[in-house]
């Protein structure tokens, strides 16, 4: 009895002192004058806060609109259920697109997450029941964790580009090394030959593993790009900066739960932090200015609930799509278009919310002759809970410790291809792919796509050199109404040729021998879609665009007459306002550790400015 009292006070010291810093209300603050105030939880903002509140003498506050993970189900660490991701629900913006040309003027649901972490965090795991009808869910298809750096080249053009060979990928590596920390899968298999350990981070601070379940397919995928030779060569990783070929691809997570970035850069460790301070439920309406400093504006504070200043400077994390809307409301953006809505304009911008790029994918299903694929987990609620109960009572093992992808493969169209008589390349370089193939142990499609019964593989043709962009815009001057936007996507020649020779690249894939008696035959949308005119047709249907959403607060050379900042992040004609988010890339790869990376570098840059430890 007595022992049994004093364990129960313990565990409620430690449970205050993980919670010291993160405030539900702003009332609790210890002040409302801090160092540095970063506007959002996501990948950019939580290694900004993690890394600046490394010097004790300096204080930052962390302002995220939604709430905590630490609240939220066990559901949304499970990897397997990122299948769910991606519905409208409390813990998402609940953001649609406006009518998509290329997309025979659907209307599409743009998952963007509300809550700690940000997209890194979110997975719905219930069949949502507030699906609108209206809407297409097309992030139903989704990759999620995926650790995925890029190409080199990408990040050499990005150094090209802005001038700063700080952003190459010889500049980058030391960042990709701070976020990583490298762990073995949960089933603690031998790893052997399935990532290059050379070129990974043990000690960073995000978990990353490979393979933490087996498949049935993994070995036939293998087999079947030896059998084929080009275009699918083995690669041993696809971290190292040539990531053309088949491989294993790592994820984002640890002992067989997700590695969010609320859970690895805001664990406790670093939250109880007396100099750090996050606030859940602040919800930004804009920043603002403090005067001039020569010709330039200075940013100072920020308004919510009510005004917070910065003595330093404001940092705005909050996401592709969140950063132009907030930029727009404080009045820095294209001047015509605040004119249009009787907003005085700070910084006349042309650039900001233009530009937006993001990939867009088609998937190529076959029914297996097998029941040792995931689709049963997925149609039959029983059977989850059943793996559900074991994974909780098997350390996070079993097969929902996995996301539904653990091999991918990056390709080329064909040099000679009849597009490039026409238009110039827009990879990077010739060890860049165009097109992105996620390997699944099944169709992860489900509501109106559902296929009830039968078991599959499933390959996604991602286009991950779009030519076509969008944008986001203001639809009215109150920050609680949603943006414009327009994802553009297959509104290029390029992207229409590139996605529908994505899904011959894929096909491709399942003319080796090694398939025969396995696959029984195409299903879905796109099985009788042979022709050109046919592939297409599909592709405006069924083609998904996917979270990858990047360049609406793009990063531009020093003397660049568009972008919206600088190579040091900072808002161009502002002082004391960064950008630190997926907004500011011109084109990525996957944006998840890009992101990060650059929130790591964006720190140093920001340390090095004031001369912080
Ligand atoms: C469904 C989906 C699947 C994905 N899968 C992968 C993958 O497998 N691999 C990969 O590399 N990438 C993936 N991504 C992309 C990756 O998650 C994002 O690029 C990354 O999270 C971007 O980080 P961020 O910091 O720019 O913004 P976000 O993650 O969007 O974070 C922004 C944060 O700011 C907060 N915020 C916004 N506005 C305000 C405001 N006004 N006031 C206060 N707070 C605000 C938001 O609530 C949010 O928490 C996926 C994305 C989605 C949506
Ligand atoms: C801490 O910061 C304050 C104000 O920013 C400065 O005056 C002081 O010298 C700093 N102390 C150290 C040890 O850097
Ligand atoms: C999401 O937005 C739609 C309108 O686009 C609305 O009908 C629905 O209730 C919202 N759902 C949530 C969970 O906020
Ligand atoms: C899409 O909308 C535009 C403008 O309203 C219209 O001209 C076009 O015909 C529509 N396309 C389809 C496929 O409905
Ligand atoms: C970018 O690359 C081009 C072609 O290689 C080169 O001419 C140019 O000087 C480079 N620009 C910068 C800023 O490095
Ligand atoms: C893992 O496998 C490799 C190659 O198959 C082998 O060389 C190595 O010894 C194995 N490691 C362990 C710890 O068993
Ligand atoms: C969009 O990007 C291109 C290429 O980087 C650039 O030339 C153009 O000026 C940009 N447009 C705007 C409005 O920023
Ligand atoms: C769902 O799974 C449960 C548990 O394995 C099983 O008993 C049931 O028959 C399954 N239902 C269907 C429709 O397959
Ligand atoms: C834009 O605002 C108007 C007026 O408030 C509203 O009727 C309309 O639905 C909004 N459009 C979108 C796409 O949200
Ligand atoms: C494809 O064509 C076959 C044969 O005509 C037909 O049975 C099947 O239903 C079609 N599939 C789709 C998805 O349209």
């Amino acid at each position: 009895m007595h022992a049994y009292a004093w364990l129960t006070i313990l565990f409620l010291v430690l449970i205050r002192r993980a919670l010291a810093a993160i405030h539900v209300t702003p009332s609790t603050l210890p002040s409302l004058t801090f160092d540095f105030v970063i506007i959002g939880g996501g990948p950019g903002g939580s290694v900004v806060a993690n890394r600046l509140t490394e010097d004790p003498n300096v204080t930052v506050l962390l302002l995220e609109a939604g709430g905590s993970q630490v609240i939220a189900s066990t559901h949304l660490i499970l990897p397997l259920f990122v299948v769910f991701l991606a519905s409208p629900s409390p813990r998402d913006w609940n953001y649609s697109s406006i009518p998509q040309k290329g997309l025979d003027n659907q209307t599409l649901f743009v998952p963007r997450a509300k809550i700690l972490g940000g997209c890194s965090s979110i997975s719905n795991a219930h069949l949502s029941s507030h699906q609108s009808p209206s809407l297409r869910l097309v992030a139903m298809h989704v990759d999620g964790m995926l650790y995925l750096r890029g190409s080199s080249e990408d990040w050499d053009r990005f150094a090209n580009i802005t001038g700063d060979d700080g952003w190459s990928w010889e500049g980058m590596q030391q960042y990709f090394f701070k976020n990583e920390k490298w762990t073995p899968p949960v089933d603690r298999h031998n790893t052997t030959g399935q990532f290059d350990p050379n070129i990974h981070g043990f000690h960073g601070i995000n978990s990353v593993s490979v393979a933490n379940f087996p498949t049935p397919i993994d070995g036939k995928v293998l087999e079947a790009a030896s059998q084929l030779g080009a275009p699918w060569p083995f690669n041993l990783d696809p971290n190292s900066g040539n990531h053309l070929g088949v491989g294993w691809v790592p994820d984002t997570i640890k002992d067989g739960t997700r590695s969010s970035a609320a859970k690895s850069y805001l664990a406790p460790e670093f939250v109880e932090r007396k100099n750090l301070h996050v606030l859940l439920n602040a919800h930004v309406r804009k920043v603002v200015n403090r005067g001039m400093d020569g010709s330039k504006l200075v940013f100072g504070a920020v308004q919510f609930a009510q005004a917070d200043k910065a003595t330093k400077e404001v940092i705005i994390s909050a996401g592709s799509i969140n950063t132009p809307q907030l930029l727009l409301l404080s009045g820095i953006g294209p001047k015509s278009d605040l004119n249009a809505l009787s907003l005085p304009t700070l910084l006349d911008l042309p650039s900001v919310g233009a530009n937006l790029s993001v990939h867009i994918a088609l998937y190529v299903s076959h029914a297996v002759n097998s029941a040792d694929t995931f689709d049963d987990i997925i149609r039959n609620a029983t059977l989850r809970e059943q793996f559900t109960q074991e994974w909780l009572g098997n350390g996070h093992r079993g097969r929902l410790a996995d996301t539904e992808t653990s091999q991918a493969a990056f390709v080329r169209l064909p040099q000679d291809a009849d597009i490039f008589k026409r238009e110039q390349d827009p990879a990077a370089g010739p060890h860049t792919g165009h097109i992105q193939m996620g390997i699944y142990n099944g169709n992860p499609s489900f509501g109106s796509n559902s296929l009830s019964t039968g078991n599959f593989i499933t390959v996604s043709a991602r286009l991950i050199t779009p030519t076509s962009r969008g944008s986001v815009k203001l639809n009215t001057t109150d920050p609680f109404n949603k943006p414009l936007i327009d994802l553009g996507s297959l509104t290029s020649e390029f992207d229409k040729f590139a996605l529908r020779e994505g899904v011959k690249i894929v096909r491709g894939l399942f003319t080796a021998p090694v398939w025969d008696g396995y696959i029984l035959g195409e299903v879905g949308a796109l099985a009788n879609a042979t022709t050109d005119e046919e592939i297409e047709a599909v592709a405006r249907t069924d083609g998904a665009p996917d979270g990858h959403i990047v360049g609406t607060a793009a990063m531009s050379h020093r003397d660049a007459l568009f972008g919206v900042v600088d190579p040091d992040l900072k808002v161009k004609g502002a002082n004391g306002l960064r950008v630190v988010d997926a907004s500011i890339f011109v084109s990525t790869g996957n944006t998840q550790v890009p992101t990060y990376a650059v929130g790591e570098r964006a720190a140093d840059l920001i340390k090095a400015d004031w001369g912080l430890l």
